[in-house]
């Protein structure tokens, strides 16, 4: 039986496995089977819906320098921003207006948006909104921080681990980071009982499919209830600037290889994924992904919070553009859903 059929049936699989996997899945039609296998386990635990969250980019001051990124501390040209806490609230309000019921609040790492600050907008959306979903994307803290914050009524927290290959971690990273510790922080939030969120860019610069194999296993050891996988795009203040893009096609099977390894897992298409690719988002559906992150954030900000050059945040990435969201979704066979989109209760089983 081929490398294909093989994961299929059974996923756990040798990390020479995933890496020939991966160099299998370069074939259009062992993709297409990747893919069709994605959307049955996908359609099994989560029907035909897509979810919706609402992005707030509350601040791009960042304390780090990774290589790839647009808002990194090294960059002169980025115009920092912060939003008050009136602000946020009154994204989340307009969010609710539209009927969005999880907001993911995401920033640079910040230090001015201490635990108590965090907790006092936290406990704000929650109280104001209290069915909704909120999520974190704020980098990495210490446990007592994440510990804080959940008890302030965070349910949810993305925190990609970029690439679970030390190597090539360090390639993208300046050295006080540590990939290491990231992890750490990925299993301190699940203990804590958020639905974290891992994932890692697709086609950094250097990146291999024995590296690509690595993400994989730690996701399966992780088992994130989501995971961010979207493909590397240059900015061109950074140091990668003459760096190539990452490859749609290569992301697009990682979704369904994910989706195949962790079934119950919401993958998001992602916005990078839409903005290398006008049908980048469809592409992901019919790969195997469930989530779309439209943007919510001021109007005036959102060309500030600049992670990597032409990144969408109008049109359909704009959450303002619900109704033609709904419109493509269903054009390409889905059903967009305001519901919060819990992540499916066992993640792993029921195949
Ligand atoms: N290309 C693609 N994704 C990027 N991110 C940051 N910079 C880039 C880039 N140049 C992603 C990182 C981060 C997320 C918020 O955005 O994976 O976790």
């Amino acid at each position: 039986m081929d490398i294909i059929e093989r994961f299929i049936e059974h996923p756990n699989l040798e990390k020479k496995e995933y890496t020939a996997l991966l160099k299998a899945s370069e074939e259009p039609l062992a993709a297409a089977r990747l893919a069709e296998e994605a959307v049955r386990l996908r359609k099994k635990y989560y029907g035909d819906a897509v979810y919706v969250r609402g992005l707030i980019e509350f601040t791009n001051y960042c304390k780090n320098n990774c290589l790839y990124c647009g808002i990194r501390r090294g960059n002169p040209e980025a115009q920092r921003y912060r939003l008050t806490e009136e602000e946020i609230l009154s994204c989340c309000e307009s969010g609710h207006r539209l009927g969005y019921q999880t907001f993911v609040l995401q920033g640079g790492e910040d230090p001015w948006y201490t635990d108590e600050r965090m907790e006092r907008i936290i406990r704000a959306v929650k109280e104001r909104y209290p069915g909704c979903a909120v999520t974190l994307s704020i980098g990495e803290r210490s446990y007592e921080s994440y510990r804080r914050l959940r008890e302030a009524g965070a349910d949810r927290y993305l925190l990609r681990h970029e690439t679970a290959s030390d190597a090539h971690y360090r390639k993208l990273h300046p050295p006080e980071m540590s990939l290491s510790y990231r992890k750490q922080c990925l299993y301190n939030l699940k203990e804590l009982g958020y639905q974290a969120g891992a994932g890692f860019m697709v086609g950094t610069p250097g990146q291999t499919y024995d590296e690509l194999a690595e993400d994989l296993l730690f996701l399966r050891e992780l088992k994130p209830q989501m995971a961010g996988i979207g493909p590397f795009v240059p900015h061109h203040s950074t140091p990668f600037k003459n760096e190539p893009a990452g490859s749609v096609e290569l992301t697009l099977r990682l979704l369904s290889i994910v989706r195949i390894l962790l079934p119950g897992i919401l993958l998001p298409a992602t916005t990078a994924l839409g903005t290398l690719d006008p049908l980048g988002r469809e592409k992901g559906f019919a790969a195997g992904a469930n989530v779309l992150m439209p943007n919510l954030s001021p109007m005036g900000r959102r060309k500030q919070y600049d992670l990597y050059d032409n990144k969408l945040c109008t049109g359909d990435e704009a959450a303002e553009s619900l109704a033609e969201l709904k419109k493509r979704v269903s054009a390409a066979g889905w059903r967009l859903s305001m519901e919060r989109g819990d992540a499916a209760e066992e993640p792993e089983d029921k195949r």
